[in-house]
């Protein structure tokens, strides 16, 4: 607990608190001054918005989504997910077509081979729960890093929403990784993990058609450190669902590193939680944060679709 240093974010981290027994440390995070100041002096032209979170989330407002918006608007919202990571907009009057619509603006929309999608729209992918179809996508991830380009991002509209629960969380991967000691850093920026889709999706597929899905879907290869290819800040880019494990590294070895880093993901101080309301829209920046959504509210109805920006093969 005591220290030397006159350097005051060095003198708070070594304030810290490790609890050997639980292999927990508590204590501030002083990594994450610098972003949270810098996201709380930025400011708009086209909107107003302000930061719901420490170093993720902004809330935008005095602006409908759904209105044919200009080109400078549009790049200004981009220039919003990628300071705040995850932008929050309430109070939408939205239907599918101008939900894809809106997420056309930044990208081709993908078309999720596994998941429902909206009737109308498939680029649309449906997550209808209700008492007979229960909510799985609570655990830590980013979406389709089993593809060779994952999304960029993905605009998530809150259909129906239940009485109480169903909040999603989303977690800053940058500060993620900037928490890491200067060791781990080292061992891990040259790592790459394979991503398989079946690990999630395959207990769907009949037996059959796994050959055929294999061959679409192959195991791919990425970085367990991502550059960020507009931001170019490095990020932590592992995840539970998809990865089955890191590239020529033995079984056991591989297996505690992942859990290990997944489990930076858990840091309440990296994170920010959103608890919805009918008409909100959310866009996260795929490639920068992983997110979890709550599966609490069973058997109560939860609709949201969700459309995703093809982004590019991380480096
Ligand atoms: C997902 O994209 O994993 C679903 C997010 C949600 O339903 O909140």
């Amino acid at each position: 607990m005591s220290t030397t240093t006159t350097d005051p974010a060095e003198a708070a981290l070594s304030q810290r608190v490790h609890l050997p027994k639980y292999g927990i440390e508590v204590g501030p995070f002083p990594h994450l001054r610098t972003e949270r100041e810098r996201l709380a002096g930025l400011t708009w032209e086209h909107f107003d918005a302000r930061p719901i979170g420490a170093t993720v989330g902004g809330e935008l407002s005095g602006i409908q989504i759904g209105a044919d918006l200009p080109d400078d608007v549009i790049a200004e919202i981009r220039q919003a997910l990628l300071d705040y990571k995850v932008i929050v907009f309430r109070d939408q009057t939205l239907d599918s077509d101008a939900h894809v619509a809106f997420a056309s603006r930044f990208g081709d929309l993908e078309v999720h081979p596994f998941l429902p999608s909206n009737e109308k729209n498939p680029e649309l992918v449906r997550f209808a729960k209700s008492a007979q179809v229960g909510g799985y996508e609570n655990g830590w991830h980013s979406d389709v890093t089993w593809r060779e380009v994952p999304s960029l991002g993905a605009v998530l509209h809150a259909v129906e929403v239940p009485p109480s629960g169903g909040d999603t969380l989303f977690c800053d991967m940058y500060t993620a990784y900037d928490a890491l000691d200067d060791a781990t850093k080292e061992r891990i920026d040259d790592l790459y993990a394979i991503h398989d889709y079946s690990q999630v999706f395959g207990h769907g597929i009949a037996e059959d058609q796994k050959e055929e899905m294999r061959e679409k879907y192959p195991l791919v290869r990425h970085p367990v450190v991502r550059t960020h290819p507009e931001t170019g800040r490095k990020l932590l880019y592992v995840n539970r669902f998809f990865v089955s494990h890191i590239d020529g590294m033995p079984e056991d070895e591989s297996h505690a590193l992942l859990d290990r880093l997944c489990r930076q993901a858990d840091t309440i101080e990296f994170q920010f939680r959103h608890s919805w309301r009918n008409g909100d829209v959310v866009f996260w920046d795929n490639r920068a944060v992983q997110h979890y959504a709550t599966s609490d509210y069973w058997p109560a109805t939860r609709v949201m679709e969700r459309a995703s920006i093809i982004g590019d093969r991380p480096v």
